[in-house]
């Protein structure tokens, strides 16, 4: 008897499980606790100790910590691992924080972390897409201020063509010469830019099976990267305080936004980008 109620209650508290890349990150960690009150948790992060401290935080908290991950996302075998999580026939969460901003990496590791990494992590879980999946790329508002040129774009919407790097680095370098210090600024708005156009291109079919894909682009979020570019581009601090909304967006901001994005009330939304910058890109446009 107490096997088989066991058994129900196990049944009863299933929940369906949110996979959160960067969850030791600002923004990841708030989606982390928002989708961890209807989901069970799987988190990954490449700062390991962080993360075994967040684990050990939430489970403290009651939280359900199905599954967590120290590793590199550039790492063939932490997305085997990250696929391994994903309940058989069951629908799943995406919500993809992790990323490189300019102060913390050169334009190679920005590019090879937001678009490339980005892309192996999708094909890797895209054999388990189920009805109602959905997955939330997070981007950058960066991604709408940089300026267009289309072959970069076109160059960066094949992630993982041979040479892309040494291809892009020679189109990069050829804009701004070799030692400029925006090199690594374009290159982030350009990856992210690149997140948007995948998760455009990726709609109809993630449409067929029934899930959906979007990005959210982040203003200037008081996180430790947010505050770090504040402290070092003036460029990013202008753009908090020209925010319509008055204030530095705060990490909740993005995990409502997800949280919505990802609900049923959400479920003619797909292939498309919601900013979450208090307004700033609309200023920027009509300045
Ligand atoms: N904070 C902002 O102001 C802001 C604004 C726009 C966009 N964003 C985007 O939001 C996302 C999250 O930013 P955040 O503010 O939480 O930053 P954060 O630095 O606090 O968190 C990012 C997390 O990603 C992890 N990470 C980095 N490279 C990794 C890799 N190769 N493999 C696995 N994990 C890796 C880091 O360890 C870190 O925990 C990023 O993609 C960032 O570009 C942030």
């Amino acid at each position: 008897l107490i096997g088989a109620v066991q058994e129900e209650t196990n049944i009863a508290m299933h929940q369906q499980r949110v996979v959160i890349t960067g969850a030791a990150g600002g923004l990841g960690r708030a989606c982390a606790r928002l989708f961890g009150a209807s989901h069970d948790l799987v988190l990954t992060d490449v700062a390991e100790p962080v993360l075994r401290q967040l684990e050990t935080e939430l489970a403290a908290e009651g939280y359900i910590v199905a599954g967590s991950h120290a590793g590199d996302l550039g790492d063939d075998r932490l997305l085997t691992r990250l696929a391994g999580e994903l309940m058989p026939d069951d629908a799943f969460t995406l919500i993809h924080t992790a990323g490189l901003s300019p102060t913390l990496a050169d334009w190679k590791s920005i590019i090879e972390v937001n678009l490339v990494a980005t892309e192996r992590l999708l094909r890797n879980l895209e054999p388990q897409l189920q009805p109602g999946t959905v997955a939330i790329l997070v981007a950058s508002a960066a991604a709408h201020s940089a300026p267009v040129i289309p072959e970069i774009d076109q160059l960066l919407a094949d992630p993982l063509a041979d040479g892309l790097i040494d291809r892009f680095g020679t189109a990069l370098t050829g804009m701004l010469g070799p030692d400029s210090p925006m090199l690594g600024g374009l290159a982030y708005a350009f990856s992210k830019r690149a997140v948007l156009r995948i998760c455009e291109r990726r709609a109809a079919a993630w449409g067929q099976k029934g899930a959906r894909i979007l990005s959210i682009s982040p203003g200037v979020i008081a996180t430790p990267m947010g505050k770090r570019e504040m402290e070092k581009d003036p460029m990013v601090v202008a753009m908090a305080e020209s925010a319509p909304a008055g204030r530095t967006g705060r990490a909740v901001d993005i995990a409502f936004a997800a949280r919505f994005l990802a609900s049923a009330e959400a479920s003619f939304i797909t292939g498309c980008d919601l900013r979450v910058d208090g307004g700033s890109i609309a200023v920027a446009r009509g300045a």
